[in-house]
């Protein structure tokens, strides 16, 4: 089935076209492209991102992206074609969402063909079943199509600029919601962290390369909600935490040192949560796989930690999944999956934006 996918929930705009096969326990996915047009320079001078600019950005970008999907089809030989269209619905900003749900509707009305909504969060966890960038354009072979290598049961662990969610999946379609952020997400905590340091939007990445020589001992920040029985996060404390010690410190930020020191103080107190709490998932359930998705998935960092951690107490049998490095960020690609899975298990979305809608 070759499904178009529309992402608009936050500050990229996505456009991908997949061939997906396998059915729901099983699903294959062939990228056949995957644009995305970043708006991250305009928000920037803002210092996040800012809904009503997104939704402009959004509705500039759409045709555009639509149209060189087109010709990239058409410099292959091919027409644009597809059987069905998905979308994100939610969760998002709304106005952003909404743009993209327009847009497909439309397409919808033109092509005749069926309109699917889709999870945002949903796509995150799929993304880890997408195949590496450059595998499937490899001239002559046969194109590379993604397997399930999950085995269950999986805990999923999405973190993301909106989301902080601890997941036990017992299939690919099956799952039970542990924990998620009381607070602040785990991306917005490292955007927020940034801030304080100085650091442009979107913090994250910016954090992850400042700590790479920072002391992460130079502030012993705490580790919300760490020995809690439950499976529940909060990060606005750590950074109220990063907040004070610039206050009571303030010549800290005047060196690359302190800079840096604060970044890796910060980036250690919310890896260690983080790797802490699914840890102990982990061993109650006796996960099979672990699934490490969302924008904050990109920092090697805790992809390390974690990736050691579950070997260290699950084993080397317990299989760790991140996605590629191109679809930890938003992207239309995992929107794709996320339609064709909520298609074949009969999971209709309403079509209207849901800011808040949940996994
Ligand atoms: O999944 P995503 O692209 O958008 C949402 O659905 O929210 O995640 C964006 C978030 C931002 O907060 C960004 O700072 C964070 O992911 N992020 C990172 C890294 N790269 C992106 N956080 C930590 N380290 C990174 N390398
Ligand atoms: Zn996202």
């Amino acid at each position: 089935m070759r499904i178009l996918a529309i992402e608009t929930s936050c500050d990229e705009t996505g456009i991908a076209l997949l061939s997906v096969t396998g059915g729901a326990a099983n699903p294959r996915a062939e990228v056949r492209a995957n644009l995305v047009a970043s708006q991250i320079a305009l928000h920037r001078q803002f210092g996040g991102v800012v809904p009503n600019l997104a939704k402009r950005e959004h509705i500039r970008n759409l045709p555009i992206l639509y149209a060189r999907l087109e010709r990239k089809l058409r410099a292959q030989g091919e027409r644009l074609r597809f059987d069905m269209i998905t979308v994100t619905v939610g969760p998002g900003l709304e106005p952003a969402l909404w743009t993209g749900i327009n847009f497909a509707e439309n397409l919808a009305k033109e092509t005749g063909k069926p309109l699917v909504g889709a999870n945002h969060l949903e796509g995150h966890l799929y993304s880890v079943m997408l195949p590496a960038p450059g595998q499937h354009h490899a001239a002559h072979s046969k194109p590379h199509t993604a397997k399930s290598p999950m085995r269950f049961p999986a805990i999923g662990l999405i973190v993301s600029g909106g989301h902080t969610t601890l997941l036990k999946m017992d299939s690919l379609v099956k799952w039970k919601l542990l924990g998620e952020t009381r607070d602040d997400a785990a991306g917005e905590a490292f955007d927020k962290a940034a801030r304080l340091i100085d650091l442009p939007y979107p913090g994250g990445p910016e954090i992850e390369r400042l700590a790479h020589v920072g002391d992460p001992h130079m502030a012993e920040f705490p580790r919300p909600m760490i020995h809690e029985k439950n499976y529940d996060f909060s990060f606005s404390g750590l950074k109220t935490a990063v907040l004070y010690y610039v206050r009571d410190n303030p010549s800290v930020t005047a060196t690359e040192a302190g800079r840096a020191g604060l970044a890796a103080s910060f980036q250690a107190a919310a890896i260690d949560v983080l790797v802490t709490k699914t840890v102990r998932a982990c061993r109650e359930h006796g996960a099979r796989s672990v699934i490490l998705c969302g924008g904050v998935a990109a920092n090697m960092t805790l992809r390390n930690a974690l990736k050691g951690a579950v070997k260290k107490a699950m084993g080397a049998q317990c299989a760790f999944l991140v996605p590629p490095k191109r679809y930890n960020l938003d992207n239309a690609a995992m929107i794709g999956l996320a339609g064709y899975m909520a298609h074949l298990r009969g999971k209709k979305y309403p079509m209207r934006a849901n800011g808040n809608l949940e996994i």
